[in-house]
């Protein structure tokens, strides 16, 4: 028997704007909400016994959002990883980045690094933030290394090239605020991966929310393709 509690979640973190608006505030107000209610899940997933938590936290086509919007989110980003993130990998976390972060802020790129290098290797919980990322960039990048390698890939070989090598594929994908896609998230790695969507606000999408989803989960039967 499968353990129930999924080893690797990822969460499409959406609707932290709308969230603002209901409230009338700006939609910085609704990210910021966003960076707290996310520090508080890795708390709560890592108590589980989840592994691994991928939060999608900017995509590759979010960069086309109005400068005024981007910035507030890269300032967020510098907050929370000198501080909450932080917090986390102290205490035993180990932070990975995926994504291109050579196209932001170059202090941006380089306090998100330094989570990274700084954070336990060998910790039993892994935060994987999501940032710049694009799954079609990622399978891209991918292949043209390979290509300038002259290597033939197989599966295997080729997962580690993409950005999450030695990291297992999801078995659940959660994505908030209401849309049904998954908006170039995991593109190759969530080809078997269990998948919940819900109305749900992500600044609202707090701990109880998330057990809902882990007790979904922990229903379903997962054939792969077996009988
Ligand atoms: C998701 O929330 C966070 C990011 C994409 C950075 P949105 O900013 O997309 O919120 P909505 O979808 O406009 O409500
Ligand atoms: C997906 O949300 C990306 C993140 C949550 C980081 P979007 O709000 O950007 O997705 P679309 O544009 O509705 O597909
Ligand atoms: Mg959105």
């Amino acid at each position: 028997m499968e353990s129930t509690i999924p080893r690797h979640v990822g969460i499409i973190m959406d609707g932290n704007g709308r969230w603002a608006k209901k409230r009338i505030q700006p939609r910085a107000f609704g990210h910021r909400a966003g960076m707290n209610n996310m520090i508080a899940l890795a708390e709560h997933a890592q108590k589980i016994g989840i592994e691994y938590l991928t939060v999608y936290a900017l995509s590759t086509e979010n960069l086309s959002r109005p400068k005024e919007e981007l910035d507030g989110l890269f300032g967020l980003f510098r907050k929370y990883f000198t501080v909450n993130v932080k917090k986390l990998y102290v205490e035993n976390a180990r932070v990975r980045i995926i994504g291109d972060i050579s196209a932001l802020p170059e202090d941006v790129g380089k306090i998100l690094k330094e989570g990274e290098d700084n954070s336990p290797p060998d910790a039993k919980f892994t935060l994987v933030f999501a940032i710049n990322y694009g799954g079609r960039n990622e399978i891209v990048n991918a292949v043209n290394r390979a290509v300038e390698r002259g290597e033939k890939v197989d599966k295997e070989s080729f997962s580690r090239l993409l950005y999450t090598d030695g990291l297992p594929d999801p078995d659940l994908i959660i994505r908030t605020g209401g849309e049904i896609r998954l908006s170039n998230f995991l593109t190759f790695q969530s080809a078997y991966a269990e998948l919940y969507f819900t109305d749900v606000l992500f600044p609202d999408f707090d701990k109880k929310e998330f057990d809902r989803a882990i007790e979904n989960y922990s229903k379903r039967e997962r054939r792969f393709g077996r009988i």
